[in-house]
């Protein structure tokens, strides 16, 4: 149908005769002449109708935007002046010979270029928003990252290996999207929150190293990394160790990013602990482009008269840590509220603040609402450790670590944004030596910080009991600009250690059989010991195509809410449906929440 990309006429073909398709973009009407823009998913070509050719002239005319045409025309140079350099295409145009309409279209709900559209009636509309050029570019990196990453596994012996989506429970931390079974009455598949256990038993099948582009399912809270139906380049391998995994991984990504974007990583990636990432950052997926840290000043406050910091000084689960921003004594009044508002949000009650003007006049110096409360020992203390200088702003967080780790690493990495201090480039990072367990207040019961099947850094169950708060497990975290990337583990291989684990998750012998019998049962017969983690894809080509959201690079992504504007899913079902699968609903579907 055509000899040319829209976006590939160039100078090459001057002279000669081609034909184009695609979509109007734009049509002018110049005193008698038609210019019509035509686009593909390669770019944009002038197209002119010359009013001579009476028949096509006339059809020109009827022409509107999004209308799909196939236009015959002969490649001229553009008249001086009219030349347009940040096109391909600028050069030239094409003098218009034949027109088809090929298809006509309404009034689009919105111009292409219009970058303020609500993103609800982009979804609605997605076979539209996906023609604009941004669209088609960040689809055209996912695919050809997805590739890449392909290649890499496959010249390093991974096999692809699809795995069931209607299929039990795997525990990763949120909630199941259950799909009921007609055949089973009153019971449920689960859509797969991961691969976890059916890579495990490949491993224990022989595969020996696995990899599949898996989709996954979460009920969670969704934000803009977060999507209930996302991929995972998932990865498994025996016989290795945690080195083996990360640096085959380490080197997959500075390849793909070499590949794909021309970007050199910087290498090898540097590695912290879980203990000195939350220490320092308050955050166990640090932004390492923002220079600001944390300063602890726990030890230095046991004795203040001020409760809002000797509290947490002095408590084993509490820390107070100060915050210098450089040259933030400028920051208003107003802006300093708007922080505290902000900090609010994470828990914190307050956010205390030094205003150094002069650090040689010591406590004269300064302005603030609790230096009153600190002798000149901790006034110099602090003025020493957090290197203030005249000008700065110190903010302190006094909390438990929960509070002031959110609070403050979250005010961190805003003020990061909102000063300008966020570096340029690509900061990657691996998180190792993470907690095993995380007590839980609420339920009063110990969670697994990764996953049940995580291998502990201790050799044996009693190793493991007889310290739960104190062990290590062997999970790392790649983390690329403050966003968790990919994680994953060593597991365990061994069933008592597997018992074990779960016992101290609260899950006893009874609900572990049912629930993990299959992985249990496995464990006893010769399992290897295996590793692997899955990187968020849609993350990864989020951070690569500059997108604000993992939502700009899927296809048809879901809402805030969980929902698809494009078809409405989820809907209704009929009341046969319901009753073929032994379902009534509590209450009857109401058909405003379904909007
Ligand atoms: P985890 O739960 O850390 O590990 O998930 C791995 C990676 O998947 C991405 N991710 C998401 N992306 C978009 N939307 C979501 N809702 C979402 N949730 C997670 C993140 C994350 O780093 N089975 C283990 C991996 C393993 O141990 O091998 C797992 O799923 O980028
Ligand atoms: P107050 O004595 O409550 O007026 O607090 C004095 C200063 O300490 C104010 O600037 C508060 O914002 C701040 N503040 C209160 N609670 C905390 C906290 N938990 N962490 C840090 N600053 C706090």
């Amino acid at each position: 149908m055509r000899t040319h990309y829209c976006g590939a006429v160039t100078t090459d073909a001057l002279d000669q005769e081609v034909i184009l398709t695609g979509w109007v973009h734009r049509r002018r009407d110049h005193g008698g002449v038609i210019f019509v823009d035509l686009r593909d998913y390669h770019g944009l070509v002038q197209v002119v109708f010359d009013p001579d050719r009476e028949a096509i002239f006339t059809m020109a005319e009827h022409i509107r935007n999004e209308f799909v045409l196939r236009v015959t025309g002969r490649v001229r140079h553009r008249p001086a002046g009219t030349i347009n350099e940040d096109l391909a295409t600028g050069h030239v145009e094409v003098l218009a010979t034949d027109l088809e309409v090929l298809n006509r279209s309404e009034t689009p709900p919105f111009q292409l270029d219009d970058n303020d559209v609500h993103e609800e009636n982009r979804l609605k509309y997605r076979y539209i928003d996906l023609r604009r050029p941004e669209m088609q570019q960040r689809l055209r990196i996912r695919s050809s990252v997805i590739s890449h990453l392909r290649r890499y596994l496959e010249d390093n012996d991974f096999i692809d290996v699809d795995t069931p989506v209607l299929t039990r429970a795997t525990p990763e931390g949120a909630r199941d999207y259950l799909v009921p079974s007609r055949t089973h009455n009153g019971s449920f598949f689960a859509l797969p929150q991961s691969p976890q256990l059916f890579k495990q038993l490949l491993m224990m099948g022989g595969v020996d190293r696995y990899y599949q582009v898996a989709r996954c399912f979460r009920d969670e809270d969704l934000r803009a990394d977060r999507q209930p139906e996302f991929s995972q380049l998932d990865i498994e391998m025996s016989f290795v160790n945690e080195d083996d995994i990360m640096m085959l991984m380490e080197r997959m990504i500075t390849d793909v990013f070499r590949e794909v974007l021309e970007v050199a990583l910087p290498q090898p990636f540097p590695r912290m602990t879980f203990a000195e990432a939350m220490h320092r950052y308050g955050s166990d997926k640090p932004d390492l482009r923002i220079g600001l840290e944390f300063v602890d000043l726990s030890d230095a406050m046991t004795e203040v008269d001020f409760k809002v910091f000797s509290g947490p000084a002095n408590s084993d689960d509490g820390r107070v840590v100060a915050l210098t921003i450089p040259q933030g004594g400028r920051l208003t009044r107003k802006e300093i509220d708007g922080y505290t508002e902000f900090v609010g949000r994470y828990g914190a009650k307050g956010l205390a603040y030094i205003k150094v003007n002069e650090v040689a006049k010591g406590r004269e110096g300064l302005q603030s609402p609790i230096v009153k409360f600190f002798d000149d020992a901790v006034i110099a203390t602090l003025l020493e450790r957090t290197g203030a200088t005249d000008g700065d702003l110190i903010f302190f967080g006094a909390d438990s670590n929960k509070v002031v780790n959110e609070a403050m690493g979250a005010l961190r990495v805003r003020i990061g944004h909102d000063l300008g201090l966020v570096e340029q480039g690509w900061k990657p990072l691996w998180v190792v030596d993470f907690p095993m367990f995380e007590w839980d207040e609420r339920e009063q019961r110990w969670t697994a910080l990764h996953h049940p099947f995580t291998a502990p850094a201790v050799d044996t169950p009693e190793a493991m009991e007889a310290d739960p708060k104190g062990c290590l497990s062997r999970a790392y975290d790649m983390v690329l600009n403050g966003t968790e990337l990919g994680g994953g583990s060593i597991r365990i291989h061994n069933a008592e250690m597997q018992q074990s684990a779960l016992q101290l998750l609260g899950i006893d012998e009874e609900e572990a059989n049912e629930k993990f019998g299959f992985l249990l049962r496995a464990l006893r017969y010769g399992a290897p010991p295996h590793g692997g983690l899955a990187f968020g894809l849609d993350r990864l080509i989020m951070l690569m195509t500059g997108a604000a959201s993992i939502r700009d690079v899927m296809a048809f992504p879901k809402t805030q809410t969980a929902a698809c504007p494009l078809t409405n899913a989820p809907g209704t079902v009929s009341e046969q449906q319901l009753r073929e699968l032994s379902l009534r609903l509590r209450k009857p579907a109401d058909t405003a929440s379904q909007a």
